[in-house]
């Protein structure tokens, strides 16, 4: 057998080609913040900006030029808008609930989809309520979490995507759309979400750092993988509709595990790190810009259906270039 006969021309290769990416397959994260007339390159993020509500519009209709059919919104409050509570996230007037129905007021060809978190909003910076010791209470903020999540769906929401690591909270975002009319809203959970150090720059971006302590007793502990499945499976019988696996790059094992044991849809989520490295390589000249496309496949390659990724535009780009083929 010649292994080379299939590789003699672009034509029989990707006759051959086992993966292909898809537009439809991309999903790109937007970071909204108050205030007015703001378009702010992020410093830890090249080439993705920080925007207020009414400067959404014109990243929208690029968005949706460059054929991206998806977003994942952040919200960025003012510091003086954050509590202990994290109330601000189910405001109805907040940065996330206000960007949604702008977008869907902008345009049907966009999904949008919405973080589900208490970080960016509380205070001291956890994804949950605190005792008074300082732990973050799992039950009471599944409850939180609810509330925002239904706020979300009120706004327009297409689909609602919990990042915070409680136990239960799909089932209780479950039932609190179920009890509203939004049964046809799907949660997009981060089920196997681990405890990493490639979120640096998103935490700079979202203003959401922990200010004591870690996350280490919500999100995995990445020496374990048997429980990225419990995590899924868990999540799965909750009635999540697609379960992320978060990182991706350093995580591509667990996206393979999931792949093969799991009947569900997989997203894998590139994070801000894993982007930051790669963007100031290519920026700086240190590898060709074809290492993204190669990236995105391995992700794909690995099991994934789905890519939350801030590389989304890149390739977007570079396809309508004509460096690569997209549908
Ligand atoms: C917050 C959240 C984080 C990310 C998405 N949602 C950070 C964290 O858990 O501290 C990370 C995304 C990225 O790094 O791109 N719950
Ligand atoms: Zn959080």
């Amino acid at each position: 057998m010649r292994m080379r006969r299939t590789r003699g021309n672009a034509l029989i290769r990707q006759m051959i080609a086992e993966t292909s990416l898809q537009i439809s397959d991309f999903i790109y994260p937007l970071f909204i913040v108050e205030g007015s007339q703001i378009k702010r390159e992020i410093p830890s993020l090249p080439d993705v900006y920080h925007f207020s509500v009414d400067r959404l519009e014109e990243e929208i209709r690029e968005l949706v030029a460059l054929g991206i059919k998806a977003v994942l919104l952040f919200g960025v409050p003012n510091e003086e808008d954050k509590d202990e509570k994290g109330t601000a996230a189910y405001d109805e007037q907040g940065v996330v609930q206000r960007a949604t129905r702008k977008i869907r007021e902008i345009t049907d060809d966009i999904l949008v989809i919405t973080d589900v978190c208490m970080c960016e909003y509380t205070s001291h910076g956890h994804c949950g309520l605190l005792d008074k010791d300082g732990v973050v209470q799992n039950d009471p903020t599944t409850k939180e979490l609810a509330k925002i999540a239904l706020s979300h769906a009120r706004a327009g929401a297409h689909i609602v995507a919990p990042s915070d690591m409680m136990d239960f909270r799909v089932a209780e975002i479950r039932r609190a759309l179920d009890q509203n009319g939004y049964q046809d809203i799907p949660i997009m959970a981060y089920s196997a979400k681990y405890a990493s150090n490639y979120y640096g720059p998103f935490r700079e971006a979202a203003g959401s750092a922990p200010s004591f302590g870690d996350r280490k007793s919500y999100q995995m502990d990445y020496h374990n993988s048997d429980e990225a499945l419990m995590e899924i499976a868990l999540d799965m019988e909750e009635e999540a509709d697609f379960v992320i696996v978060k990182p991706a790059l350093a995580y591509l094992d667990i996206i393979r595990r999931v792949k093969d044991n799991c009947n569900t849809r997989i997203v894998a989520y590139n994070v801000s790190g894993e982007y930051a490295m790669l963007k100031n390589a290519v920026k700086n000249g240190m590898v060709d810009e074809a290492v993204i496309y190669e990236t995105l496949i391995a992700i794909k390659r690995a099991g994934a259906k789905n890519i939350i990724t801030y590389h989304a535009k890149d390739i977007a780009k570079q396809c309508k270039e004509g460096s690569f083929e997209l549908n």
